[in-house]
């Protein structure tokens, strides 16, 4: 197969796009697409400030790797969430957003140890707080934290790598049990709220996962290719093969999904009511918004995850 736009060796075909590409032109596009994005839905601007949420992985190294090369001022920020489960993934990870790091000394990375600066890491709060899921405990986390490195270093918009098989995915979960507060909310920008929240943007929720993972390999960036080992989160897992399996037999399903979603809520506002009218203050611990009385959930989690162990230490015979 052919480049359209050059008649080179085509390294991709995007059948969705009827778009076959050479790695030149390839890379070229995905980069003038993000552009395009992130203008279509104001994500950001010129001038601002942007923190890259980085996992390590190849979204959102790419997504990292995409801004630069745009000239966009982008940092990092890496959670290291201390698991390892004897297959040293936070390390493995956090290896990979040091070596991007360290190529790029335009951008700062920001670095937030769980387990130096609350006592504990993920897995181990898990233990005490969601009965030893660490999937909830660690989206807790990396939200509340996301938001709070991004307010104390002053920047106005936070970017994370969901592309379009992780946003339809979530989509088809919320639709299929009409969670209308998430339906509201999921989109390419989450506009700042409240009481110390930032701007939140998703520049690449438009690519498939295939040519973000494609980009990532023919821009040499090395990322993590290992899942989180708790990422088994079977039922996100099942919902991308379904999409994946409408996507084979017709082309540009998924991107559909996504985009008609989209359209239809801006279309038909009343659509999804914000009937919940939920009301959000700040917590009197951290400041964040929540919508608790008191503490917001990630203070009591920490607090008792503190005191479960404090109970620990005194019950332990020396
Ligand atoms: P996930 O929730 O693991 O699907 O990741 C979604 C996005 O969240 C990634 O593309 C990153 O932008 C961000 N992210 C996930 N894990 C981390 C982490 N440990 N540190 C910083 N950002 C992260
Ligand atoms: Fe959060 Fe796996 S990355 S539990
Ligand atoms: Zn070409
Ligand atoms: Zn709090």
């Amino acid at each position: 197969m052919k480049c359209r736009k050059c008649s080179a060796r085509a390294v991709i075909n995007m059948r969705q796009h009827k778009l076959a590409l050479c790695k030149t032109h390839f890379i070229a596009w995905m980069q003038e697409q993000t552009e395009r994005f992130i203008h279509h839905y104001r994500m950001f601007a010129r001038d601002e400030r942007v923190l890259v949420a980085v996992s390590g992985g190849k979204d959102s190294l790419a997504l990292w790797d995409i801004l630069l090369t745009l000239g966009y001022r982008a940092d990092g920020l890496y959670i290291d969430l201390g698991i390892d489960e004897g297959t040293a993934y936070s390390e493995t990870s956090y290896a990979c957003v040091r070596a991007f790091a360290a190529r790029h000394p335009e951008a700062v990375l920001h670095t937030v140890d769980v387990a130096a600066v609350y006592g504990a890491s993920i897995p181990e709060a898990a233990q005490v707080f969601h009965q030893g899921k660490p999937c909830s405990t660690c989206g807790l986390a990396k939200r509340h934290i996301m938001n709070r490195v991004a307010g104390d270093k002053g920047y106005s918009v936070l970017a994370t790598g969901h592309n379009l098989d992780d946003e339809a995915a979530t989509l088809l979960g919320n639709t299929l049990s009409w969670s209308v507060e998430y339906l509201r909310r999921q989109g390419p920008v989450l506009p700042p709220g409240e009481a110390g929240l930032v701007r939140k943007v998703k520049p690449l929720c438009r690519f498939y996962e295939r040519e973000t993972a494609a980009y990532a390999l023919l821009r040499g960036i090395d990322y993590i290719y290992d899942e989180c080992p708790f990422a088994a989160d079977a039922t996100s897992l099942r919902y991308k093969e379904l999409l994946n399996a409408l996507e084979q037999d017709s082309p540009g399903s998924k991107l559909r999904f996504y985009l008609n979603f989209l359209r239809a809520r801006e279309q038909h506002p009343d659509f999804l009511p914000d009937e919940a009218g939920l009301t959000l203050h700040a917590c009197p611990t951290c400041g964040q918004a929540t919508t608790n009385d008191g503490d917001c959930t990630f203070c009591r989690m920490w607090d008792r995850v503190r005191r479960f162990k404090a109970q620990e230490v005194a019950t332990t015979p020396a």
